[in-house]
């Protein structure tokens, strides 16, 4: 076996399950379904690529309509609707004033359930977001192609922060507020924010958490790393009363209800950018220890984040719709606000967990509220399932669509979903994508195919796979036979490129499989998913996991690089080694191994160092299960370490041969350590 083999990879761990049976979706979801024609797969077959998306930039108004559906000049910096001029902002708000303003717009529903929801209308986004922008505007002198940093929770602040953005034509960069100030800074500094917004307070779990001390943090590291941050304004979680304990700086820190009395009634004129304009970046883990930021545009990022919404989503504009993700996430910025809100439609957002007071609450805010399309993670699914899996029966809602997303869903999680959670009525979508590819790639179109339990399904409209082996050669479609999943074509939600590395971007995720890197013809740049796949003979992919450094934590992306530098803090550890080991309820979570510097004893206060390392420097999402102290890692001769070794042993599977490596004995050891005698 050649070392590059010996490599780890998620895929390789994946559970297989077996080929199930179809779901048709119900006759009244399809008599209703805004996609029934399967002329659609026609329309948007290669031989109409790319004009076939200019039905969805149809979707949107454009300040000045484009010439040039994609230019490939750049190659593979993609550039699509060249010559277009539009405003996120307009087409998410003003557009729908004329018919809607009453209409909500979003419904944010506080986790106290003591704080009843509050239903902000299209009208009152209207006025919330053109006076933020003059206030982003006149008062930090944000104008178009400047970075904002948001670090905030889920509240409607948030989306109206973003929206704002979009409205000045600055690029938003957000980051899950669950990350530490660290992580934060980090991203503050990479994408050049002078202006960073937060929030002081939020509640979760029944807490009311602070969470201005980590805009202090932030401040300090992007500082320390060359990155000027002018004015932090701090949204109240109660306008009008500070709930953090950290001094706010003079100078640098300001409320902003204080400073809004000053724009009450202001209106800021939606600056039309080009369509090629990046709207957003969004960070997110890759192989090695820096997050990379994923530029997205601003006219194909919106058109394919409406059209992914219309179709797959099924959302009409009187549905209730709620996507249980985070906003920080990609799934929240296309599926909670640019989607679903370019659509006219009304979006929930939940400011809690869905375990909060108790495991109903998710149906109950359900009922309260009427929602009839439901979008979650499995992971999320596996929690509620556990905690209650009887609670859904106890409430009165229907639910026509429910959607999962992130990682990939056992078939017997999936069947409650369906039977409990769905009621045996509802179509569901398990949709495959990523951050980077702006919206959905793969999943069934829900009333033209059947649904089949753990498996995405077919690529959406537009979206045309291809799975390589390891050699390049393509392998026999509908085969069953596992390969690196990656899309023959551009498509108009996918990002442009890593926000000051274009090297990096090439280099990634369109040099392995790229047949000419002097092309100008997309036809020679596969872009490359880093996840294993495989096709049924049906044409349903079904996606088996990373085959990069990336572990799939409660379908979050988190890079094992990024965990084993964060070990590597703490003083006494020589060496970290992290892998993705199963779990019931997240999917993957990491365990990390390390080894000491000569003269440290191995204890509980080192493992102890160990997580608040990683607390301090990601956040408690990348927590890991466990932290093994071994007295060395196994190697390769080259001194590589064995991750797959690792990975075996964590998940209490076969080592394979180790013969080959440098110091086969530790394996054993090893084994002990973790899995006794
Ligand atoms: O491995 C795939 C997995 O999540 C990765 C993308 O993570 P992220 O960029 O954080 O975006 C998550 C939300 C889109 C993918 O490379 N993944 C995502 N959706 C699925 C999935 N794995 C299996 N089935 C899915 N439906």
């Amino acid at each position: 076996m050649s070392e590059k083999n010996l490599e780890v990879s998620e895929a390789q761990i994946a559970v297989h399950w077996q080929e199930e049976e179809y779901f048709p979706p119900s006759t009244e979801f399809i008599a209703q379904a805004n996609m029934a024609d399967a002329g659609v797969f026609d329309r948007f077959s290669l031989d109409n690529f790319p004009n076939c998306f200019k039905e969805y930039a149809d979707l949107l108004d454009w300040d000045e309509y484009w010439h040039t559906t994609l230019d490939t000049s750049d190659a593979p910096c993609w550039k699509w609707f060249v010559g277009g001029k539009l405003n996120v902002s307009y087409n998410c708000i003003d557009r729908h004033l004329e018919k809607n303003q009453n209409k909500a717009a979003f419904i944010y529903v506080p986790e106290p359930v003591e704080e009843p929801p509050v239903a902000i209308t299209y009208r009152d986004l209207y006025n919330r977001v053109n006076e933020f922008a003059a206030l982003l505007r006149d008062f930090c002198g944000v104008k178009q192609g400047d970075r904002v940093t948001i670090h905030m929770p889920m509240v409607p602040e948030l989306p109206i922060t973003m929206l704002a953005c979009a409205r000045l034509g600055a690029i938003h960069s957000v980051v899950f507020g669950g990350f530490s100030g660290k992580a934060s800074g980090e991203r503050v500094s990479d994408s050049g924010s002078n202006v960073l917004v937060v929030m002081d307070a939020y509640y979760r779990g029944g807490k009311l958490l602070e969470h201005k001390d980590k805009a202090d943090q932030a401040v300090k590291v992007a500082t320390d790393d060359g990155q000027e941050v002018d004015k932090v304004l701090v949204w109240q979680r109660y306008p009008g009363k500070y709930s953090a304990e950290t001094p706010m700086v003079e100078g640098r820190d300001y409320f902003v209800n204080d400073l809004l009395k000053d724009y009450t009634g202001k209106r800021v004129d939606p600056v039309p950018v080009p369509a090629e304009d990046p709207l957003f970046l969004m960070y997110t883990s890759g192989t090695t220890g820096r997050p990379k930021g994923c530029q997205h545009s601003t006219g194909g990022y919106l058109a394919y984040a409406a059209g992914t919404s219309k179709y797959v989503q099924d959302i009409h504009p009187e549905d209730v719709y709620w996507c249980m993700a985070d906003i920080g996430w990609i799934t929240g910025h296309s599926y909670i606000v640019y989607g679903p809100l370019a659509l006219g439609a009304s979006s929930v957002l939940f400011e809690g967990v869905p375990t909060f007071p108790d495991a109903g609450r998710a149906w109950q805010i359900a009922e309260q509220l009427n929602v009839n399309i439901f979008h979650t993670a499995p992971t999320t699914i596996r929690m509620l399932r556990k905690a209650g899996p009887d609670e859904p029966a106890k409430y009165n809602y229907k639910f026509k669509h429910m959607t999962t997303v992130g990682e990939p869903i056992e078939p017997a999680v999936w069947r409650w979903y369906y039977d409990v959670v769905g009621r045996g009525e509802a179509a569901i979508v398990d949709t495959w994508w990523q951050t980077e590819t702006g919206g959905f790639l793969c999943s069934t179109l829900p009333a033209l195919s059947p649904m089949k339990p753990g498996s995405a399904g077919p690529a959406v409209p537009g979206i045309h796979p291809i799975i390589y082996d390891e050699d390049g050669n393509e392998v026999t479609p509908g085969s069953n036979i596992a390969g690196n999943i990656c899309i023959q074509n551009p498509w108009p939600g996918a990002f442009q490129t890593i926000w000051g590395d274009r090297d990096r971007y090439v280099k990634q995720y369109y040099e392995r499989y790229c047949a000419n890197p002097e092309s100008k013809d997309w036809r020679d740049w596969p872009y490359l998913t880093g996840d294993a796949a495989m096709q049924a003979p049906d044409g349903y992919f079904r996606i088996l996991g990373r085959i990069d450094d990336v572990i799939n934590v409660s379908g979050h992306r988190l890079g094992t690089k990024e965990i084993e530098s964060a070990c590597l803090i703490v003083n006494e550890v020589a060496e970290a080694s992290v892998v993705p080991v199963n779990d019931e309820l997240k999917g993957k979570v990491p365990d990390v191994y390390v080894s000491l510097k000569p003269g440290f004893d191995s204890g509980k206060e080192i493992q102890t160092k160990v997580i608040a390392a990683i607390d301090d420097s990601i956040g408690k999402i990348a927590r890991p299960k466990n932290v093994y102290i071994v007295p060395d890692m196994p190697k390769t001769r080259s001194g590589k370490i064995m991750r797959r070794v690792l990975a075996a042993i964590s998940n209490n599977q076969d080592v394979g041969d180790v013969t080959t490596l440098a110091n086969p004995e530790i394996v054993d050891e090893v084994r002990k350590l973790v899995q006794g005698e």
